[in-house]
């Protein structure tokens, strides 16, 4: 079966892995701190406004708290988001406000935004779709209109930038993920990015416990330095060394990645043009750089489900993200989101990463175009 998505690890990793092991210090420490400085350097940031974290999705729920997101208030989302970002909305009281989106791009525009936004309207948490920027400049002026707060979900934008500048870094909080399925791997783990230096240190302690001293060799109580304070009951949420070491190695790699991606795109986008039931994912602004995180298309004659199941069956794996949270009946919310509705109905992720061959590529078109021929 050929998989939709898959990371790609070699013995450079492994090499790193083995240095960690002979260090005998597996914990968060040097190779940690060397992550986030590159990882700054690679976002165009600085170092003391990033930090790690075990998960994205931590990122996300401790948005809530750092940003002082309070029951009542409201916090809107694009109706087509990552489970995990209405969690988190959800499980701090908040209200959960659903905008649409995009048809094509399935990200949400500032005039979807807009007309969701009441007086109660603390925050949006904004995704990138697979890594594609949101329209930032429409969406910035909407965020100091409103005097709402942003965060941004670019769990798949490692190489996503709005006109030079990372997604992920215009709102108050943005994040990346690199857990086993995204670009950069590491098993788990994910950075995130903060504004200013004040809300980082605050992230800093409650992803330790809320602990504002540290213990061991670091602690700068002289005589007793097992003793400690607090400033709020933080979680623990961490990256290691181990994790580290890998995503080091993987940021090294990220260009040859996205080579690699530019290249399978254009592939598809050459190959699936001859079908017009296809419609091939929107072509970009060129003041956009994306990540080449998902590979779309839209299945005009209503046989989506079908062809995905056709495709399964022939060796190739697809899927549809992100499963609108106004069709998740645990969430309760109801609403009309023609765009997102069609979008769900019509989309489908076909196989993208970078060690999908010049074989599997052929394949992958073969099937199609049986399909095609069957059924179209
Ligand atoms: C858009 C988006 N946000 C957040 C996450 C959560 O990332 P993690 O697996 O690192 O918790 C994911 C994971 O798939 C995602 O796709």
């Amino acid at each position: 079966m050929i998989n939709v998505y898959q990371p790609t690890l070699g013995k450079e990793e492994l090499m790193a892995l083995e240095k960690v092991f002979e260090s005998n210090w597996l914990g968060k420490g040097k190779r940690v701190a060397e992550f986030e400085e590159k990882y700054a350097e690679h976002i165009r940031s600085s170092k003391d406004l990033v930090l790690t974290t075990n998960c994205c999705s931590e990122g996300l729920f401790s948005s809530m708290h750092l940003l002082d997101i309070q029951p009542g208030d409201e916090v809107i989302l694009p109706t087509i988001s990552f489970i995990g970002a209405g969690n988190a909305v959800c499980a701090c009281g908040a209200k959960m406000v659903l905008c649409d989106v995009d048809p094509h791009t399935l990200n949400a525009r500032a005039e979807d935004i807009e007309k969701v936004i009441t007086p109660k309207t603390k925050a949006l948490l904004l995704l990138h779709y697979g890594g594609i920027p949101c329209e930032m400049d429409e969406i910035m002026a909407l965020c100091k209109k409103y005097n709402i707060k942003l965060i941004e979900d670019a769990a798949a934008g490692v190489c996503s930038f709005y006109k030079g500048k990372a997604v992920g870094t215009f709102g108050e909080m943005g994040m990346w993920s690199f857990d086993a399925m995204k670009i950069l791997v590491c098993g788990d783990g994910a950075m995130l990015h903060f504004n200013t230096p004040e809300l980082r240190r605050k992230a800093d302690r409650w992803l330790y416990f809320g602990l504002e001293t540290k213990s061991g060799y670091e602690n700068s109580v002289a005589q007793k330095w097992w003793e400690f304070d607090i400033s709020s009951f933080g979680h623990r949420a961490i990256m290691n060394d181990i994790t580290a070491a890998m995503a080091l190695e993987q940021l090294k790699k990220l260009p040859m990645y996205m080579e690699k991606r530019a290249f399978v795109h254009n592939f598809y986008n050459e190959h699936l043009k001859q079908f017009s039931w296809i419609e091939l994912p929107p072509v970009l602004p060129d003041y956009v750089e994306t990540s080449y995180y998902f590979y779309h298309i839209q299945v005009n004659n209503g046989k989506r489900d079908q062809f995905a199941k056709y495709l399964r069956e022939h060796g190739v794996y697809t899927t549809y993200r992100y499963y609108p949270l106004h069709r998740v009946p645990g969430y309760g919310v109801t609403g009309n989101f023609p765009n997102a509705d069609y979008a769900a109905d019509n989309t489908l992720n076909l196989p993208m990463h970078q060690s999908l061959s010049q074989e599997d590529l052929n394949l992958i078109i073969c099937v199609i175009k049986e399909f095609d021929q069957k059924f179209c």
